[in-house]
């Protein structure tokens, strides 16, 4: 993952390089580093560690410079320490790298026995002493840096910078997003654009195989031909946001509270109110026609797309094949004619999802993207951009992007049911009154919150949670064993209710809460059953239900969760957000770093 920034200016850089990672930290915070060129010198600091370690270094020993480059980290090759932390260095050579270089190990031989000596456990200091090398033999910058790139496998995103010329810095792109930003005077160089943001907003996106030479007057893209190439410039939609939390304790506890109203403007895209209808959307195929529908994700993208899955067969009676990306993009999965495939991703970067569409690109099949970040890698290698309308998501934990991709899956979902003439006009305009009450009831849950931290500091004293779930509740069991696990630390496991005699009950004892997921539905007394299974084990139950069920659940709990009655087709955006909250105040009573949790990264951009 790891985030990178470049700058060629006109006044000391390195403040504004910081700034800069401060935006990219949601791609890694394992150590950080900024390096200049100081009266003709590279100079660097590094620090391991989250970004304000690297602030407090440059505060006791600034750098000055007017050209630039930095970097947020999350470790693959070695461990997170100072001397693994980018930028690394090699005969006035510097470099910052997002990625992995899969052929380290053969260069790195190969580098040794020419003598170059390394100092880091890092694939990416082989890139370093390339282009030194291709300096040493004669080479100029620009040559030695393109020369290098062409004996890199792997993915990566780079900055290169040389001694002795602050007004060169080479980009190069292969797999992980890169951006280049255009100023007056000035240039920039960046992960994303949101990275870029408070320096311009006129962006141009560099395609896999580019590679640029970055000037404060100029900006040149090749390809790795090594022909001139053009790409679009274009105004980015990412400068409009403050990365800020409000009165929030964290990031995640404010993007919890932003649901209702970013469910409802994600809803508020794909339905007619007004008319009861799912909007009519230009498509690259028809839903009537559909024999099948893949749909690959990773983590709770994939969850949500789980969740839809129920959502395609049961009202449009369209079959889904739902793979975690990075199983699809391997298993040779035969592709069906008159199929169509849907990438569900917050970021639009992860390396696994994006390869699931190369795969199903090159079948020929139709394209659809769920996306948060429309500018992002996915969304432009899509047929159809299918933006969930979430804004910046910061926590590393995914809250309301959740929401809003199953927000999108059921409009669609719904609109799928009305083209094949598997629901009635009537049955879509109760489905359409359903999701509009999404908003509101999503408010009412949020108040339930001081319950659920009362909850949360119980739940905080165990070490392992099952949670439960039938239906479309199952998918939701998993997302809220994976955000408990994924913040707070505890193991947690999401199991279908069902499956629960089949070998997870032999785990049942006081020392294992079981969370039980489960509206008064159509097969709440299967779940009820389920439940008194657990009871008689003398597991303790956390039932999170509605009234109804609450009145006639026949067991003894811990806790009840009382959540208002909502229709059935909306329930699971609704019991995502008491799940969320357990997780999250859980995580705050263990006194994790709620944002950025230990060894996470936002966005996934390596295998
Ligand atoms: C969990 C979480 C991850 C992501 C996964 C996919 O809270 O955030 O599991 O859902 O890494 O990321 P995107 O959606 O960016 O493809």
């Amino acid at each position: 993952m790891c985030g990178i920034v470049g700058i060629v200016g006109h006044s000391p850089v390195a403040p504004l390089i910081v700034d800069a990672l401060k935006r990219l930290e949601y791609r890694g915070y394992d150590s950080a580093g900024v390096a200049t060129i100081e009266r003709g010198e590279l100079s660097r600091r590094r620090a391991e560690g989250k970004l304000v370690n690297l602030e407090r270094r440059l505060r006791d020993e600034p750098l000055d410079g007017n050209i630039g480059i930095g970097h947020t980290r999350w470790a693959t090759h070695g461990v997170p320490n100072e001397t693994n932390a980018h930028p690394h260095f090699s005969n006035g050579v510097a470099i910052v790298h997002n990625g992995i270089i899969e052929n380290f190990a053969e260069l790195r031989d190969e580098l040794q026995r020419d003598g170059y000596v390394f100092a880091s456990q890092t694939d990416t200091e082989v890139v370093a002493h390339l282009v030194a090398r291709e300096l040493a033999a004669g080479r100029k910058p620009v040559e030695a840096a393109y020369n290098a790139l062409k004996r890199l496998q792997g993915a990566f995103a780079l900055a290169i910078m040389f001694r002795g010329d602050e007004d060169l810095i080479v980009g190069a792109r292969n797999g992980p997003p890169l951006a280049v930003g255009h100023g007056d005077g000035e240039m920039f160089l960046g992960s994303d654009a949101i990275a870029l943001a408070p320096f311009t907003n006129s962006i141009t996106y560099l395609e896999d195989g580019d590679w640029a030479v970055i000037r404060r007057n100029e900006i040149l893209i090749f390809d790795m031909e090594g022909k001139a190439v053009e790409r679009k410039r274009q105004q980015s939609i990412g400068t409009s946001f403050l990365v800020d939390k409000g009165n929030y304790r964290h990031f995640m506890q404010k993007e919890i509270h932003e649901q209702p109203e970013v469910i409802g403007h994600t809803l508020a895209h794909y339905v007619d109110f007004t008319k009861g209808e799912a909007k009519a959307l230009e498509l690259p195929f028809d839903f009537a026609s559909l024999d099948r529908i893949a749909v690959s994700a990773c983590g709770t993208a994939y969850l949500a797309g789980l969740i839809g899955k129920y959502w395609f067969e049961r009202f449009a009676r369209l079959p889904v094949d739902i793979d975690i990306a990075s199983e699809f993009r391997y298993r040779e999965m035969p592709i069906v004619k008159n199929s169509a495939a849907f990438f569900v991703s917050q970021s639009g970067e992860t390396a696994d999802t994006l390869a699931s569409l190369r795969y199903c690109r090159q079948a020929g099949v139709p394209i659809g993207a769920i996306v948060n970040v429309r500018e992002s890698t996915i969304a432009r290698e899509s047929d159809v951009v299918l933006p969930t309308l979430a804004g910046p998501e910061i926590g590393v934990a995914s809250t309301k992007a959740f929401t809003c991709q199953l927000s999108v899956l059921a409009s669609l979902a719904l609109r799928a049911a009305a083209a094949r003439g598997t629901i009635t006009p009537e049955d879509e305009k109760s489905m359409v009154r359903s999701l509009s009450e999404v908003p509101r009831i999503a408010t009412q849950v949020l108040k339930l919150e001081s319950q659920i931290e009362q909850v949360a500091r119980e739940l905080s004293h165990y070490k392992h949670v099952l949670y439960l779930g039938r239906d479309t509740n199952y998918p939701l069991a998993m997302e809220g064993a994976l955000k408990l696990k994924e913040i707070s630390y505890i193991h947690a496991e999401g199991y279908a209710a069902g499956e629960l005699k089949h070998g997870p009950i032999a785990l049942i004892d006081e020392h294992m809460p079981v969370i039980v997921i489960a509206p008064h539905d159509r097969i709440f007394e299967k779940t009820v059953s389920n439940m008194q299974e657990v009871a008689a084990r003398g597991g303790k139950i956390i039932l999170i239900t509605d009234t109804k069920g609450a009145a006639s659940a026949t067991v003894n709990t811990l806790e009840t969760i009382v959540l208002p009655d909502v229709p059935e087709f909306v329930a699971p955006i609704v019991y995502a957000l008491p799940i969320q909250m357990l997780a999250y105040w859980t995580a705050v009573f263990m006194g994790t770093d709620v944002d950025q949790p230990r060894n996470l990264a936002k966005s996934v951009t390596v295998e």
